[in-house]
């Protein structure tokens, strides 16, 4: 903790606890100390840490081919990109690296669609964006963000956003009927991850989806942290019965070994994109392309949607029977759940957090009063009983 401080950015908080090795749902610190992960570092280790069928695919592609640029084809590429498209029903897949990137080019295809088919002058061209969102950390996307911990002092930000309340899908139809002509899409997350687990009301992508399509707008769904299993179905728009235009995924999709993200998205979108027009090094790498196929087979072998889903529904069952001054609502999906609490005299959710950690288990606040419960969905029923057990006790000592 003391190099960190002394020799890296000052560019996170963490909780003070040194992680060392990592199996399942358990990581443990580097004096043995065993702890449930109920952050799964924020939903990208959903399979599990070191996942065996992952670490093999990782192991037996980095022994014949790691890494071969875009310059050249790469029989692990093919193999993905035919994958993908089989497993999510899209034309075709545009990967990236991190998830920043992912929303990075999702942006670039709304555009790009926007200047080329729906004739919007490019210098007009805008993207409907939400308050609270978060989509990550490049200059573009902070330029989305309501909040000023991502977006103060890094300015000039990027023109062409306007942004409406979330979970309002009047506000969208305003905003629509005003600048609907020069609209090329819109973006949310099906549920507002890092804003504290925000669950919006039910059918409200659906509304929004319908209204996308009324004025010929693009709807594109961030799944980066609710995608693949995290709120019992395999895509979290699936509870609303949509299919988005384009899709953002990354986190989970890298099975927690790589940072693997992607777009999917028809030709109608995607095409428009020609050789030389958008890339990475990295993007569809032959590692990342092995690993994201090893990641999404363990989620359907192992019936990890299924899994989310009743787990999910166990864990807040039992979690609201605990009663305690510092809570004040229990919320989520799946296995992405959140407590928002109340501070009670100087204790807060990061004091909370502290205890826990030596309770056993690791989770972290969001929002100084939110703490966000996500474990790896191989969690099973004696195990969610156990954290919750820890919970229980650990709001019980600081009251
Ligand atoms: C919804 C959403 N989009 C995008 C991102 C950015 O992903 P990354 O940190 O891999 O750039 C995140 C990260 O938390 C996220 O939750």
């Amino acid at each position: 903790m003391d190099m960190e401080e002394r020799y890296g950015a000052h560019n996170y908080h963490p909780l003070p606890v040194v992680l060392h090795k990592g199996k399942g749902i358990y990581v443990w610190d580097v004096e043995g100390k065993k702890y449930f992960d109920f952050l799964s570092s924020y939903s990208a280790v959903n399979q599990g840490h070191c996942h065996p069928k992952i670490v093999k695919a990782l192991k037996d592609q980095a022994n014949v081919l790691c890494l071969t640029s875009r310059a050249f084809y790469s029989d692990a590429l093919c193999e993905y990109e035919k994958f993908m498209h089989d497993f999510f029903g899209y034309d075709r897949v545009l990967p990236m690296n991190t998830g920043a990137e992912g929303v990075e080019t999702a942006l670039k295809l709304a555009r790009r669609w926007g200047a080329v088919k729906k004739r919007i002058p490019n210098d007009k061209i805008k993207i409907i964006c939400c308050g609270g969102n978060f989509h990550g950390r490049t200059v573009t996307v902070i330029t989305m963000s309501d909040d000023p911990s991502s977006y103060a002092d890094y300015g000039p930000l990027t023109p062409g956003f306007i942004r409406i309340p979330y979970n309002d899908p009047k506000a969208l139809e305003k905003a629509l009927k005003e600048h609907g002509k020069e609209v090329c899409a819109f973006i949310a997350e099906p549920i507002q991850g890092e804003a504290g687990v925000f669950v919006p009301d039910e059918g409200y992508l659906k509304k929004c989806y319908d209204l996308c399509k009324k004025h010929n707008v693009l709807f594109i769904a961030d799944e980066v942290q609710t995608g693949i299993a995290r709120t019992g179905k395999m895509l979290c728009s699936q509870h609303d019965g949509i299919r988005p235009d384009i899709v953002i995924l990354g986190k989970a999709l890298g099975g927690g070994v790589l940072p693997v993200s992607a777009c999917l998205a028809d030709d109608d979108i995607m095409l428009n994109i020609k050789p030389g027009e958008h890339g990475s090094t990295f993007g569809g790498f032959p590692l990342a392309a092995k690993v994201a196929m090893a990641a999404l087979t363990v989620v359907k072998e192992e019936k990890l949607v299924q899994n989310a889903e009743k787990m999910g529904k166990l864990f807040r069952t039992e979690i609201k029977k605990i009663k305690s001054p510092f809570i004040v609502e229990v919320r989520g999906r799946g296995l992405l759940n959140a407590i928002v609490t109340k501070p009670i005299g100087k204790k807060t959710a990061w004091d909370i957090c502290l205890k826990m950690r030596d309770n056993g288990l690791l989770a972290k606040p969001t929002h100084d009063d939110i703490i966000r419960f996500a474990p790896p969905l191989c969690i099973t029923e004696a195990e969610i009983k156990k954290a919750v057990a820890i919970i229980k006790k650990t709001f019980e000592e600081m009251a």
